[in-house]
């Protein structure tokens, strides 16, 4: 789906979290500036966080406690290796956690194969959101459903 503004990165954060199961590994893949934190302060304010989201770089990991569970906020630019990012008691976050989102967690996939990628393209001016598993976008214009929050795969619409 593109997104235009920020109101398009809420949606989709709202359909991301019908979509996605309890405990789940959501990475967002993109260059600099494609709108990963962006993406994530908008799973924040859906999730009901009332905190400001930054970004890890510095700190690589900060945890959000939320209404509808823990959301984990990590950025991988900076570690050295995916041993590093391994270590950091990833299956920890991901036991307590109602989502664990990593900024350039791509190397996850292979441990991870049931993890989420969302790949955010921004090309010209312009950006775009695929929400991968296995390979298939979830967003709209497929049917696609997966286990989780999801009522149906229905979206609320009109926040
Ligand atoms: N959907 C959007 N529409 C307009 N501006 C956006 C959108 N998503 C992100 N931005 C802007 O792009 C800039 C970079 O976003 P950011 O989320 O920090 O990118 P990343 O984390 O991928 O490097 C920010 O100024 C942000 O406000
Ligand atoms: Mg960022």
């Amino acid at each position: 789906m593109d997104l235009n503004s920020l109101k398009d990165t809420r949606r989709l954060a709202a359909m991301i979290l019908e979509l996605v199961p309890l405990n789940a590994l959501l990475i967002l893949s993109g260059p600099l500036g494609a709108g990963k934190t962006t993406l994530t302060q908008q799973l924040g304010l859906e999730l009901g966080s009332k905190a400001h989201i930054s970004s890890p770089s510095y700190t690589l990991i900060h945890e959000y406690p939320t209404p509808r569970g823990l959301l984990v906020h990590i950025d991988a630019y900076r570690l050295p290796s995916i041993e590093a990012l391994l270590n950091l008691g990833l299956e920890d976050y991901l036991d307590r956690a109602r989502l664990v989102v990593v900024e350039w967690g791509e190397e996850l996939q292979k441990h991870y194969p049931e993890a989420l990628v969302l790949e955010l393209e921004f090309k010209n001016n312009m950006r775009r959101a695929r929400l991968l598993k296995n390979g298939r976008d979830l967003l709209p214009g497929r049917k696609n459903k997966i286990e989780g929050e999801s009522k149906k795969g229905k979206v609320k619409r009109g926040k």
